[in-house]
């Protein structure tokens, strides 16, 4: 089954997340500031980079290695045009859900409202990879909340394609998850939306490394 993102226009996306009733471009892009300013990463990886929200919060100074990644090619296209003057910046288009990644590890990888599309199988193992030795991963999750939990509706009607392969995942379950597999929390904190909604921002560094 081909994935329901490479269907959705940039625009599209960018416009039902920037509406008045989901308003979360604003939260996503704060919570990766969060992120880098916690970090403080020479390197990084967005999984699931869409249109390159936060990316100008990126401090060049800081951060010399910035990898966007995505399966949607006209979504990092955009990207290499609004950011392509970012130094260090590489675009990789990859289905993470198929494919094992074969790039250099970096020192945080973040991946925001990105497992409650993909799973937690292969894009998972495909995140874990690419923490260097010492690194870190940041991830965003939606929490529930008595608000709306599907796909908020708004004018952009393609949005609703993604329904049915749109999952919560339970933050404890995760923490588990990522215990087992030798990641543990050492961050983490909440952001409510003004719509209800609410993100919960957790980052993980690896035990032994
Ligand atoms: C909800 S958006 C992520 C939010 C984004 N980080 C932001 O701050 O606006 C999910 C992104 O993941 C990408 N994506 C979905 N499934 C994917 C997969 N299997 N492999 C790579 N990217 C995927 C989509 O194309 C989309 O750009």
């Amino acid at each position: 089954m081909s994935n329901p993102w490479l269907a959705i226009a940039l625009e599209d996306y960018e416009g039902h997340m920037g509406s008045d009733n989901v308003r979360q471009l604003e939260a996503l892009s704060d919570l990766f500031k969060r992120a880098l300013d916690l970090c403080s990463p020479e390197s990084v990886a967005v999984l699931g980079v869409a249109g390159g929200n936060g990316l100008q919060r990126v401090d060049s100074a800081i951060t010399k290695r910035i990898i966007g990644l995505d399966i949607n090619a006209r979504y990092l296209e955009a990207v290499r045009q609004r950011y392509g003057a970012l130094p260090g910046l590489e675009l990789c288009c990859a289905d993470l859900a198929d494919k094992h990644l074969s790039l250099a590890p970096v020192e945080l990888v973040h991946a925001a409202l990105f497992f409650e599309h993909t799973g937690l199988g292969r894009c998972l193992e495909n995140a874990l990879f690419l923490v260097a030795p010492g690194g870190k991963l940041s991830v965003v999750l939606q929490l529930p909340s008595e608000a709306e939990q599907d796909v908020t509706p708004t004018p952009y009607s393609s949005m609703q394609a993604l329904r049915d392969c749109f999952a919560l995942i339970d933050v404890s379950q995760f923490c588990r998850k990522l215990e087992g597999k030798g990641f543990h929390l050492f961050q983490q904190e909440q952001r409510s939306l003004p719509t209800g909604k609410a993100f919960w921002l957790g980052i993980f560094a690896h035990r032994t490394r």
